[in-house]
C-alpha cells in the first residue's frame, strides 16, 4: 500500500497513475485518485488493479493537483466504498491515508456523533475531524494540525481542500512518506520509486511532522507549528533497476540477479587489499555485546535463523532470533549487554519498528540490515549494513534473502577476525563459489519447472523437511510456495515430522527434502524413508558429494555453512513455476503486501 501526490503545472492524472503503478509491488487490493481543478474535486476509485482504476478514470478531466492511494485492507473489506480517497461530509476535504488509527472509535464517539460516516474505515474519521474543526472556525492548517494531535497510531496522509487547489496537506507518523522536489512542481510519495519518473530529489519526513506542499514551496512543521528546515537528498535509484526488461515477472528477474548481487556485496564490503571489512563502530558494538537478538519478520526472519548459525559458529557470540510481532509483548529475559540486529528488506516493517522503539527506550544498541538506504529502521537504529541487492519489486522476497545471508556471513567473519577467532576458510572466495553455483542453478530452470509440474500441479499441500541449517531453508521454501502458489506448505525439522505431522502424509503427498549437510545426511534420508513408507512422493535435493541415485536434483558443492545461499534457489524456482502452472499472479499474490507498515 502507498500514497502519491502531485501539484504543479502538468496534468496530474497520469503522473499519479504511473506513481501508483510503481507502488503496485508493495501489494494492495484497491486503488484510487482524487484530482482538483476549477470545477472542484473528482474522485476515481476501484477495487482490484491499477489497470481497473485506469479504465475508470475520465480522461477529459484535467487537473494540476491530485492525490492517489493503493489500499491493503486493515479495517473493512477490500471494496470500492472502503477504498481511498475518502471525503468529509460536505465533500470539501478529500484524504488518502496509509496506516492504522488506533483510537478511531473513541474519536468517532467523542467528536463525530452527529456525522454519518460513509465507510467502515479509520481513515474517514480523520477527514471528518478536519471538516468539523474548520466548521468550528479554525483555518484548514489549524484544523489539520489539531486533528493530527488527536490521532494515535500510524499514518501517512495527504489531504486536499476543494476551496484551495494550491495546497496539499501532508503528515506522517510511523508510516513512510517523502516529499519530492521539482522545478515548478512538487510531489508526495511513500517511496522514491513512485516518483522517480519526475524527480530524484527528496526530503525525508520525520514522525509527527506536517507539510504544506505547494507547486513552488514546501513547508515542513512540527505539531507545534515550528518550521523545520531540512536539506533534500538525491535518491540513488536507477530507473532501469525497477523495470522488468524482457522478463515475464519481477520475481524471475530477481532470482536471476542473485549471482550479480553476491558479487556486488563482496565488492562493497571489500577494502583495497581485498579483505572484507565492516565499520569499526559496528564491530565494537558486536564485541561489547554478550548476546545478539535478531528481530525480523517473514523471509527476513528465516534469514535470521541462518544468521544465528553464522554468528555463533564463526564469531562465537550467542544469538537469539525472534519474530518481531511477538517480541514486543513477549520479551525474553535479556542478557546484560544485548545488541539488537533488525533484518528487514524494506526497512519499514512496522512490527520490527515497534521493537526498535522499545529497545531504544531501554537504552540498548541496534543495527539494521536492510536493502533500503534511508528507510525508517535504518535511520532510527544506531548502525546500518546495506544489502546492495537493488530494488526488490516482487512481493515474494528472493534476492534480498540471499543478500541478507551474505551480509550476515560477512558480519560474522569480520567479527570473528576482530576477536582473533580463526575462520578456517576465505569467505570472499567461498562467496565467489556461491555466485558461480547460483549461475549453474539459474541455467537449470527447465529442471525446476519439471519438478513443479510433476509434484505441485494438482496437490493441495506440500512438506519441506531438512535438518539443521537445511530445516531453516525448508521454512523459507514453504513460505515461498505458500505466498505465490497458495499451496498449503509447511517446513519441518526432519526428526520432528514423526511427532504428529506425519499423520498428514497421504498417497502422493509431495515432500521436498534437503540434504546438504554431511553430518545429518543419513538421518534426513531416514526421514524420507519414513514418509515414503506412508505414500509420500519424495523430491530430494542434495549437494554434490552427498548425493545418491534417488535424488531429484543435485546442487553444486559450496561450503557446508553457506549451503542456504544455494539450496534456497531451487525452492524459489520451484515455487515460481508452481505458481505459474496454477495461473497465479506471481509478483502480486493475493492478500500480501511487500512492505507491511501496519502492526
Ligand atoms: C511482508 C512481505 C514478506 C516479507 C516481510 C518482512 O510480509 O510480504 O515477503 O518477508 O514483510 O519484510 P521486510 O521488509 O521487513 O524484510
Amino acid at each position: 500500500c502507498g500514497i502519491v501526490g502531485y501539484i504543479g503545472y502538468n496534468d496530474s492524472k497520469e503522473i499519479l497513475l504511473k506513481g501508483l503503478e510503481k507502488l503496485e509491488y508493495r501489494g494492495y487490493d484497491s486503488a484510487g485518485i482524487a484530482v482538483i481543478n476549477n470545477d472542484g474535486v473528482r474522485i476515481f476509485k476501484e477495487k482490484g488493479r491499477i489497470a481497473d482504476l485506469r479504465e475508470a478514470v475520465d480522461n477529459n478531466v484535467e487537473a494540476n493537483t491530485g492525490i492517489g492511494h493503493t489500499r491493503w485492507a486493515t479495517h473493512g473489506v477490500p471494496s470500492k466504498t472502503n477504498s481511498h480517497p475518502h471525503q468529509s461530509d460536505s465533500a470539501r476535504f478529500t484524504l488518502v491515508h496509509n496506516g492504522v488509527i488506533e483510537n478511531y472509535d473513541l474519536l468517532k464517539r467523542e467528536y463525530l456523533q452527529k456525522v454519518t460516516l460513509k465507510s467502515e474505515t479509520d481513515t474517514e474519521v480523520i477527514v471528518q475531524l478536519v471538516e468539523l474543526f474548520v466548521n468550528d472556525g479554525l483555518t484548514v492548517e489549524e484544523a489539520f494540525r489539531k486533528t493530527l494531535t488527536l490521532l494515535h497510531g500510524s499514518y501517512a496522509l495527504a489531504l486536499i481542500d476543494e476551496q484551495d487547489k494550491e495546497t496539499i496537506y501532508v503528515a506522517k507518523n510511523k508510516s513512510p512518506l517523502l516529499v519530492g522536489l521539482g522545478f515548478g512542481f512538487n510531489v508526495v510519495a511513500s517511496d522514491a520509486m513512485a516518483m522517480l519518473q519526475v524527480t530524484d530529489k527528496y526530503v525525508e519526513l520525520m514522525d509527527k511532522e506536517m507539510v504544506l506542499v505547494k507547486k513552488d514551496e514546501v513547508t515542513i512543521q512540527n505539531l507545534n507549528g515550528d518550521v523545520i528546515n531540512r536539506e533534500p537528498y538525491t535518491a540513488e535509484l536507477d530507473a532501469s533497476d525497477i523495470e522488468k526488461g524482457t522478463y515475464p515477472h519481477y520475481m524471475l528477474k530477481e532470482i536471476d540477479e542473485q549471482p550479480a548481487v553476491m558479487r556486488k556485496i563482496i565488492q562493497n564490503y571489500q577494502n583495497d587489499s581485498g579483505e572484507l571489512q565492516i565499520d569499526q563502530d559496528i564491530l565494537s558494538a558486536m564485541n561489547d555485546s554478550d548476546r545478539i537478538y535478531i528481530i525480523a519478520a517473514g523471509t527476513s526472519y528465516h534469514a535470521g535463523l541462518v544468521g544465528k548459525q553464522f554468528l555463533e559458529r564463526m564469531a562465537q557470540i550467542p544469538v537469539e532470533v525472534h519474530i518481531s510481532s511477538e517480541f514486543g509483548y513477549n520479551m525474553p529475559l535479556l542478557s546484560k549487554k544485548p545488541l539488537f540486529i533488525f533484518i528487514s528488506q524494506s526497512g519499514e516493517t512496522a512490527d520490527s519498528r515497534q521493537v526498535l522503539v522499545q529497545i531504544k527506550e531501554m537504552g540498548h544498541k541496534s543495527l539494521t540490515i536492510t536493502n533500503v538506504q534511508g528507510s525508517t529502521l535504518s535511520r532510527e537504529a544506531d548502525y546500518t549494513l546495506l544489502l546492495h541487492a537493488g530494488p526488490e519489486i516482487a512481493v515474494a522476497s528472493t534476492k534480498a534473502y540471499t543478500a541478507q545471508l551474505a551480509v550476515l556471513a560477512i558480519l560474522a567473519e569480520v567479527t570473528a577476525k576482530s576477536r582473533d577467532i580463526e575462520v578456517p576458510f576465505s569467505l570472499v572466495q567461498e562467496l565467489g563459489i556461491v555466485a558461480n553455483a547460483m549461475e549453474v542453478l539459474r541455467d537449470s530452470k527447465e529442471e525446476f519447472e519439471a519438478i513443479a509440474r510433476e509434484y505441485l500441479s494438482v496437490t493441495r499441500n506440500c512438506f519441506f523437511i531438512g535438518r539443521g541449517i537445511d530445516f531453516y531453508v525448508g521454512l523459507e521454501g514453504a513460505l515461498k510456495l505458500k505466498e505465490i502458489s497458495y499451496i498449503q506448505a509447511e517446513g519441518f525439522a526432519g526428526g520432528e515430522l514423526k511427532h504428529g505431522t506425519i499423520a498428514l502424509i497421504e498417497e502422493g503427498t509431495p515432500v521436498i527434502a534437503l540434504a546438504t549437510q554431511k553430518f545429518v545426511n543419513l538421518s534426513i534420508r531416514g526421514n524420507v524413508k519414513e514418509v515414503v513408507a506412508r505414500g509420500a512422493n519424495p523430491c530430494i535435493i542434495s549437494m554434490d558429494g552427498l548425493n545418491t541415485d534417488e535424488d531429484r536434483f543435485v546442487i553444486p558443492e559450496v561450503h557446508e555453512l553457506l549451503t542456504p545461499l544455494i539450496s534456497v534457489v531451487p525452492m524459489q524456482l520451484i515455487s515460481y513455476y508452481a505458481a505459474l502452472h496454477r495461473d497465479c499472479d506471481v509478483d502480486k499474490p493475493r492478500n500480501l503486501a511487500k512492505s507491511v507498515t501496519v502492526e
